[in-house]
């Protein structure tokens, strides 16, 4: 542990930077970070500002000898940067709203990393992304890449597939989960293990272990009882009938919600706006309190309201995983990671979020064998969808865009997903303008 480290974050002025100083602040015994770079756009200059005046308070009570900058120039960070994070959302929440409201006209799901919204929201980034990996393979060819910025199974792919970048996508979902499984049995969560099988979004758990032994059945004979109710809803965000449990015989991540009961997710979305906005109006507000707190002078830690955001705990994920790759830890985190024959009945080019031994020289992914056919569909016919977005990203074809939209399964109609698209490229034209007939 000779050197000490270049992190850039991108989209650094974004709410949940303190949640990923507070990780590198709390693993500071194995994690030399010398230099943190956070990077935003012109439009993010007041939160940039605001962030990196936090994070300067949080490293000084730390005592610790990092230096911080904020930057508008993306080129000067990733300059020899060892660790390139991406956390940026191109069209901020404002772009997040549109996602969210224009399917619903056409009562088809609203959400940010599924269905039309995340098929949208691919298209912002996957330009922007693959610019940044031009200027890591110029400025900083052996840095790593960790990717949240979402849909991040599809963005991983997209770097994967177009760039030469060493890249891991990374989502919080599989530690929650093992949290709240952890929770749920009143255990360390150190103690807990999953199994998954699927991609980022669309990720099962086959199988469960406390201190190496299956629990599985122990949970599934839990989940219909009144007094874990609360507990087993953590863990997919939502109770499903016990018969739809046992039939599938694995737990669920929090988005198949949409997918195995989509006209009640779709009645509670439209229900939500009625009342509360949609998710991104709700999370501007929650911004707008977090930016107030985080201008507080005399603030020096993550405020615990940070919690309220989806992303809680992403630090841990993130910096772990930085600090396993450079300490050669070789241990397992679940990672978005190239498919390579690890589910055999998934495209081996396809990026596939599984469970992978991380060292020195990345992930390597445990191998799984054939999904069960219970849930091969499902999981083949979302990547279909992501690869064909990839390619209309990458084509800027019109009639490519239109081939992905259609093959998502959350749209069942054809001529909603043409008036969906249309309407999609005019309302997001400044970042989807480069999509042409
Ligand atoms: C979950 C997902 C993230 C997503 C977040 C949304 O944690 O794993 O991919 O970004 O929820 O949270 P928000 O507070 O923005 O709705």
């Amino acid at each position: 542990m000779s050197k000490t480290l270049k992190i850039a974050v991108i989209g650094g002025g974004s709410s949940y930077t303190p949640e990923l100083v507070e990780g590198i602040l709390n693993r500071k015994d194995e994690l030399p970070v010398s230099e943190l770079w956070l990077v935003d756009i012109e439009d993010g200059r007041r939160k940039l500002e605001i962030v990196e005046a936090l994070t300067k308070r949080m490293v000084k009570k730390s005592g610790l000898n990092i230096k911080v900058f904020a930057t508008l120039n993306r080129r000067e960070a990733i300059n020899a940067a060892d660790f390139v994070i991406t956390q940026f959302r191109v069209g901020g929440l404002k772009a997040r709203e549109k996602d969210e409201l224009i399917p619903l006209k056409y009562d088809v799901i609203g959400q940010e990393t599924t269905g039309p919204g995340g098929f949208a929201k691919a298209m912002r980034t996957i330009p922007v992304i693959l610019d940044i990996c031009r200027e890591i393979e110029d400025l900083a060819p052996n840095a790593w890449l960790v990717n949240f910025t979402n849909p991040a199974g599809i963005i991983t792919e997209a770097v994967k597939t177009h760039s030469k970048v060493k890249v891991l996508g990374l989502c919080n979902v599989p530690l929650c989960t093992k949290m709240d499984i952890a929770k749920l049995l009143k255990v360390d969560s150190k103690r807990v293990e999953a199994d998954f099988v699927g991609l980022n979004h669309m990720n099962y758990i086959t199988n469960v272990y406390l201190d190496g032994h299956s629990i599985l059945d122990e949970i599934i004979k839990k989940y219909n009882k009144p007094e874990y109710r609360e507990q087993v809803e953590a863990i997919s965000d939502i109770v499903w009938d016990i018969d739809f449990i046992k039939s599938l015989g694995m737990l669920t991540s929090p988005y198949h919600r949409y997918y195995y009961i989509t006209k009640t997710m779709l009645e509670e979305e439209k229900e939500s706006v009625r009342t509360n906005g949609s998710r991104a109006m709700q999370v501007q507000r929650l911004e707008k309190s977090l930016f107030e707190l985080y201008k507080d002078e005399n603030l020096n830690v993550k405020p615990k309201e940070l919690e309220g955001r989806g992303g809680a705990y992403y630090s841990d994920a993130a910096i772990s995983l930085i600090s396993a790759i450079h300490n050669d830890k070789n241990e397992i985190h679940t990672i978005n990671v190239l498919n390579n024959g690890t589910i055999t009945n998934v495209a081996s080019d396809a990026v596939i979020e599984a469970n992978c031994i991380v060292g020195r020289n990345g992930a390597e992914p445990i191998h799984i064998g054939a999904a069960h056919t219970k849930i091969a569909g499902l999981i083949n016919y979302v990547k279909s969808y992501e690869k064909l977005t990839i390619k209309a990203a990458v084509s800027g074809s019109y009639h490519d865009a239109l081939m992905a939209i259609n093959a998502n399964p959350l749209v069942n109609e054809y001529a909603d997903a043409k008036a969906i698209l249309d309407e999609l490229l005019i309302a997001h034209k400044p970042y989807l303008d480069y999509v042409k007939e």
